[in-house]
């Protein structure tokens, strides 16, 4: 990757707000990959960048679903999760090359499916940290110079605020 920026959030709020933040950077068309653990936090990333997105209504994890499609301000969020691996096929099948020209992808478990996506525009790693229970340092990295600055942009919006 070309560039990444970190963040540390310190409780599930944080991250949400910071989700919605860079969500203010995307435009149609992106494919968005969130990495990390179990309990990560990858659903809750999805439920504020969801909201930052003008999403109404409750973010849920798509485990059991694979898909799920939000009308949003980019036109549709499509929120999948590929944690099984053996629904990557499933993914392939799902077409998410049509459904980005629809609006923007955000994949949980991204890396498994990397396969299956066309060209990804940021990839966003979430990691415990040792602060405690509560905190996460959220990793934005990407590779297109151009779209480098409106991240940056993005996300020190919130970095004077409270
Ligand atoms: N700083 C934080 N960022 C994100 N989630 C956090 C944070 N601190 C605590 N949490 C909690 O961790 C859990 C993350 O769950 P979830 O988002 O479903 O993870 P994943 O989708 O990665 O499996 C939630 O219960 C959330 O409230
Ligand atoms: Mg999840």
């Amino acid at each position: 990757m070309a560039w990444s920026f970190s963040v540390h959030t310190p409780s599930a709020a944080a991250t949400r707000e910071l989700a919605a933040r860079l969500a203010g950077a995307a435009r149609r068309g992106d494919v968005i990959v969130l990495q990390g653990s179990l309990g990560a936090g990858k659903t809750t990333f999805a439920q504020g960048f969801a909201r930052g997105l003008g999403v109404q209504g409750p973010v849920t994890s798509p485990t059991f679903t694979l898909v799920r499609q939000y009308p949003c301000a980019l036109g549709q969020l499509v929120h999948v999760d590929v944690y099984r691996l053996d629904h990557l096929a499933e993914v392939a099948d799902l077409g998410l090359a049509d459904l980005v020209e629809d609006g923007v992808v955000l994949v949980e478990w991204g890396d498994v499916a990397r396969p299956a996506l066309g060209p990804v525009t940021w990839t966003v790693s979430i990691a415990r940290s040792e602060a405690g229970d509560d905190h996460r340092v959220v990793t934005v990295s990407g590779g297109e110079e151009t779209r480098r600055g409106e991240v940056a942009a993005a996300l020190d919006a919130g970095t004077g605020g409270t």
